[in-house]
């Protein structure tokens, strides 16, 4: 009696139309548009948030009523940015911040200034980052790239975290990339000792830290409300960078996305597996350990 259901060719046209049907959904890409979340008196921080794909989910936060502070380190660039989300999307409650994230010494005076001004903090996105850096040692002593993509964002983070508890439920968003599978962990890369400066190898190497960093901070944040996920964006051509923030955007304000954590979220904001060496958990506590220890010393 139960084969001949299973046997039946409705079940099997059935099955096979949803499996189809299944596919087809994961394929599609969830549509911010289509997302009716609100972040009326939310307050966010999106850093690299002039151009590229951190323009894009700063424009998404303010539609949605967000006061957004966009973290940039250039003043002019900056500005441009800020009075082009202003005028697209009429939310005036957009605010430009100072950061240069390769300088430990700026990140921690743009997070007193947060500290000091804001009342609550509800999303960080980690969006800055540079690829193809020539050799460059940084006045903290610490490889440039490393610097800008990792360790910076890394102590900005642990800076605003109180912040962050405060206002949980809250979310960290940190844009990796698909080249963190080619990445390789060595400590001694933080203060450019053992660094091949080929192609977006020493990218490839930052963008595996923020994965590591990432799952090792969500664990930490068990219980907290406070929920940290990495994502791909999806590789962008300049001209359709709206298109690479969707997965960042997806993980900072949809629904479905309360409470996980510790996650990779591929550019099509389905749940991806990461590189095993971003799996693995006791790498995870040193990688952490010592990128305090990194940062704190500075
Ligand atoms: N585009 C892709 O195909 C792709 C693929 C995978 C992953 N990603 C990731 O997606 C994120 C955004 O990429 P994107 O393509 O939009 O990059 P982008 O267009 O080059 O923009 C990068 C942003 O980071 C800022 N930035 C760089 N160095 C900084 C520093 N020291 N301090 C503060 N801000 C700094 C830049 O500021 P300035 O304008 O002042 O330089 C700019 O706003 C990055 O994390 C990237 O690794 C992108
Ligand atoms: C990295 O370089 C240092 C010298 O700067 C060396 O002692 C060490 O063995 C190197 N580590 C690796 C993994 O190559
Ligand atoms: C960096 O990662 C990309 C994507 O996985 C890969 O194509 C590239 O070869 C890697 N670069 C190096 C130098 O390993």
């Amino acid at each position: 009696m139960f084969w001949n259901i299973l046997c039946h060719p409705i079940w099997v046209i059935s099955t096979a139309v949803l499996a189809i049907v299944v596919r087809i959904q994961r394929k599609g890409s969830w549509d911010p548009l289509a997302c009716t979340v609100r972040l009326k008196g939310k307050t966010v921080i999106v850093t690299g948030a002039n151009t590229g794909i951190g323009k894009f989910i700063a424009m998404d936060f303010a539609r949605r009523g967000a006061r957004v502070i966009l973290a940039c380190r250039s003043e002019s660039r900056g500005t441009a940015a800020l009075e082009e989300i202003k005028k697209k999307t009429g939310n005036s409650d957009v605010h430009l911040r100072i950061v240069d994230l390769s300088s430990l010494g700026s990140v921690r005076e743009f997070a007193k200034g947060i500290l000091e001004e804001e009342k609550a903090l509800h999303i960080l996105v980690n969006n800055a980052a540079v690829s193809g850096l020539p050799r460059q040692i940084t006045k903290d002593g610490l490889d440039a790239s490393f610097a800008t993509n990792h360790l910076g964002p890394f102590l900005l983070t642990n800076l605003l975290l109180d912040l962050l508890k405060c206002s949980a439920p809250s979310r960290i968003v940190t844009v990796s990339s698909m080249n963190h599978k080619k990445g390789e962990v060595d400590f001694s890369h933080f203060h450019g000792e053992n660094l091949t400066y080929h192609m977006d190898m020493v990218y490839n190497h930052t963008k595996l830290h923020n994965i590591i960093c990432t799952n090792e901070l969500a664990r930490r944040l068990q219980g907290t409300g406070v929920t940290a996920n990495s994502v791909h964006p999806g590789v962008v051509m300049t001209e359709t960078p709206e298109e690479g923030a969707v997965s960042s955007i997806y993980c900072a304000v949809a629904e479905e996305m309360e409470g996980i954590t510790g996650k990779y979220f591929d550019s099509d904001c389905s749940l991806g597996l990461p590189a095993p060496l971003a799996r693995d958990t006791a790498l995870a506590v040193k990688d952490f350990e010592m990128c305090e220890r990194v940062t704190s010393k500075l």
